[in-house]
């Protein structure tokens, strides 16, 4: 084609390189996503196109086709007809627009996105464009971060109506990026209400393809989050290229494979049901989403996330610290307590070595079942033999933390608010709302609604000893309207509700920092990295199997970092699949991740309470290397029966790996389970034998036959020689010396 490049842009992480291509004609470009190479020009990435027929001319040059170009971040129709990262309805009806590049700059400081999640870091570059449309006058800021120590790049876009009409935005983006192949396969995460997180891979084809969420919230059954790897990627090698939306409402994650074998990759608030009024001089902030590139595979690409989400995302002052191990009463007795039961399952609770314990649901208003209260949150003082106070003291004179379940954002129509504000429902008038587990949700793009939680929840953390909060939110949203948005903005709801959401999180958790907060939905039916910004947990799932709860955890593990997933020890049979496994395999399934217990202590034997004293004081010891740790998922034999993690600490001295077996098999020889990047010239004790890291990564540990389903083995490992061919040569040089 005939393209002239102006100028090849450079964005770099310690690792990795993000260029732009700016040509003549003011169009943005993408050069190159990948590994760090330090070449500067890199225009004839598209000057060496070849043109392809059947596409619209640009700029009137019949040799000049956009649609072939890997864009930066398109508009639609002008004349790329492929999905736009933005669309605008202009005040005469049209919808075409034009950008073009006018200046960039770098800074090395970044601007909190107002109201929203962003990420932060010491050694950050911030590259910011600034392109217009000339007709219009009206501007876009494409800010890109890259975080030099963590090979992780953030993108989010600012709109600014510089024109003097209202424009309505149909679609606008966070994340945009094209690639000059197909040759990829996607992974999504998918599922449903208690099969969170499955991880899903397919190859490209035409067509567009990716998940997305309607339901107010990321969601059960889809996150947001796409990674694109070469067909020859495995957990330890090969190409990736990964995205994820730092928000917790309706998303889309897309990737449109075009006429001509390339690939757009597209992550953002769902244009569906989404348009946003925007005034002269008004100004819309997308959210961030977080995205890079790796040549070593999902090890490394997970890795990544996990340090990027730790250390740049996460501001909770708990964030580095030891998690309490928990006992939540939930399983134990669903709604069916007093105060009595729970002090006794309290007492079992610090007898077993836990340090906090978690009242779930049904201690306040007139709860006792699903039906009613949501939005009274005061204590059922029958229910409680008293204040929340004297309850709280009760549990503290035992030697315990104390947390508390919430569900701020949820109302009953049997409760006392919605006596005084049945108005405070989302609904359409004249239509009858929808309920979902009997109860309604709050309006929370009204700012007296968002008041009134604030002041609520304030004064509960604020009057009560309070170290944990459960904050849950257990139905999706529907009925989708707000009696206080003008016709013209009712699709600006979601969006603004998850705005409203933030601002109560923002001022609760900036506020009472001392509280550890996890958050919930149904389990992980919003487990994202926004929620993440404000809560530095979230309940992994619902279903408590720990057969279950291999899949969704390794799942989730492909982001999320394993302190951050919620994972308890549950009773058997196991409350949703009525599956019985062993105690030391649910344990060793739940020490995956940030560890508690979810059963009727006082429905346990006497041995298996010991065998749990046994296993809490020996998570102790190992809690800052299972919380905290590097995680690796190890290749395994029998991908479809088998399942192994490997955990290091920061000194890289000490190691915990797992291996699952599901089911157990007649006359099978037991194979080795081969561990990754140890030190190979290092010696490693496990249990009574030695081995170099060499031979732990290329002979592997032998998997003792499985005696049983559900068959769990856990090894310690522990570096007791740092470089032992160095004292094999030093013997040697020694010896022929003598
Ligand atoms: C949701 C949560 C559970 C529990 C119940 C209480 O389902 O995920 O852990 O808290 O609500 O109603």
């Amino acid at each position: 084609m005939n393209i002239t490049v102006n100028e090849t842009i450079h964005l770099y992480t310690t690792h990795s390189q993000l260029s732009f291509l700016l040509l003549e004609s003011g169009h943005l470009c993408f050069a190159y996503l990948g590994n760090r190479m330090e070449s500067s020009d890199l225009g004839y990435v598209v000057e060496e196109l070849q043109r392809a027929s059947y596409l619209a001319d640009t700029d009137g040059r019949k040799d000049f086709k956009l649609e072939q170009l890997p864009l930066a971040y398109p508009g639609y129709g002008n004349p790329d007809m492929r999905s736009p990262a933005h669309q605008e309805i202009y005040a005469d009806g049209s919808m075409v627009s034009d950008f073009r590049y006018v200046s960039h700059e770098y800074t090395t400081k970044k601007q909190p996105l107002k109201g929203l999640p962003y990420a932060t870091a010491e050694m950050i570059t911030c590259l910011t464009f600034k392109l217009r449309d000339e007709v219009t006058g009206n501007e876009l800021h494409l800010s890109y971060t890259a975080y030099e120590a963590y090979d992780v790049f953030t993108q989010s876009v600012v709109f600014k109506n510089l024109s003097k009409t209202s424009i309505r935005l149909e679609e606008i983006l966070s994340f945009h990026f094209d690639l000059l192949s197909d040759k990829f396969e996607m992974i999504t995460l998918n599922g449903a209400w208690g099969r969170e997180n499955n991880s899903n891979r397919r190859p490209l084809v035409q067509g567009t393809q990716g998940c997305d969420s309607k339901r107010g919230a990321s969601g059960h059954g889809q996150n947001p989050f796409l990674a694109f790897v070469t067909p020859e990627t495995t957990e330890t090698s090969g190409q990736v290229i990964a995205a994820t939306l730092l928000y917790s409402g309706n998303f889309k994650a897309a990737a449109e494979v075009d006429m001509h074998q390339n690939t757009r990759i597209q992550l953002g608030i769902n244009p569906f049901n989404f348009s946003w009024k925007l005034g002269p001089n008004e100004v819309f902030q997308t959210p961030e989403a977080a995205f890079l590139s790796t040549e070593h595979g999902l090890n490394d690409m997970s890795q990544k996330f996990h340090r990027f989400f730790q250390e740049c995302l996460i501001r909770s002052i708990h964030r580095d610290k030891a998690r309490p191990i928990l006992v939540n009463n939930w399983e134990a007795t669903y709604f069916d307590f007093d105060k009595e039961k729970i002090y006794m399952l309290a007492r079992e609770a610090k007898k077993i070595g836990a340090e906090l314990f978690v009242l779930d649901d049904g201690w306040f208003g007139r709860r006792e079942d699903d039906t009613s209260s949501l939005g009274d949150w005061f204590a059922n003082e029958e229910k409680l033999k008293g204040s929340l106070a004297e309850f709280i003291e009760g549990i503290r004179e035992m030697g315990l933390q104390f947390g508390l379940w919430i569900e701020p954002e949820m109302l009953s129509e049997n409760s006392r608010l919605f006596e005084k504000h049945p108005d405070w429902v989302v609904k359409i008038p004249h239509r009858t709302p929808q309920k979902i587990r009997h109860q309604y949700v709050l309006d929370l793009t009204r700012k007296e609604v968002q008041d009134h939680l604030i002041q609520v929840l304030d004064a509960l953390f604020s009057t009560h000893s309070i170290d944990y909060v459960k904050w849950d939110m257990n139905r999706n949203l529907t009925d989708i309207y707000s009696s206080t948005l003008s016709e013209d903005r009712q699709q600006e709801f979601s969006h603004r509700y998850i705005l409203g959401l933030y601002r109560i999180l923002e001022e609760l958790t900036q506020k009472h920092t001392n509280i550890l907060f996890e958050s919930c939905a149904g389990g992980g039916g919003r487990f994202d990295g926004g929620m993440l910004f404000y809560t530095p947990q979230i309940w992994t799932s619902d279903d408590t199997d720990a057969v279950e709860r291999v899949r969704i955890q390794k799942g989730t593990s492909l982001i999320y970092p394993p302190v951050t997933m919620g994972c308890h020890v549950s009773a058997v049979p196991n409350h949703q699949v009525g599956r019985t496994t062993s105690l030391e395999t649910r344990t060793l399934i739940a020490q995956q991740g940030n560890f508690g217990y979810e059963l009727d202590l006082l429905n346990v034997s006497a041995e298996e309470k010991e065998l749990i004293a046994q296993q809490v004081a020996c998570y102790k010891e190992e809690r800052q290397l299972l919380q905290f740790g590097k995680q690796w998922r190890l290749p395994v034999y029998d991908e479809s029966n088998e399942s192994a993690w490997q955990k290091m600490n920061e000194a890289k001295d000490e190691l915990v790996v797992v291996h699952i077996q599901f089911m157990a098999k007649a006359n099978t020889v037991s194979k080795r389970l081969r561990l990754l990047d140890l030190e190979p010239d290092a010696v490693y004790q496990i249990g009574k034998e030695q081995r170099t890291g060499n031979e732990l990564m290329k002979i592997g540990l032998m998997i003792p036959r499985a005696t049983n389903d559900y068959f769990g083995t856990k090894w310690k490992l522990r570096k007791v020689v740092d470089n032992h061919a160095n004292i094999k040569i030093d013997q040697y040089a020694r010896r022929s010396g003598d």
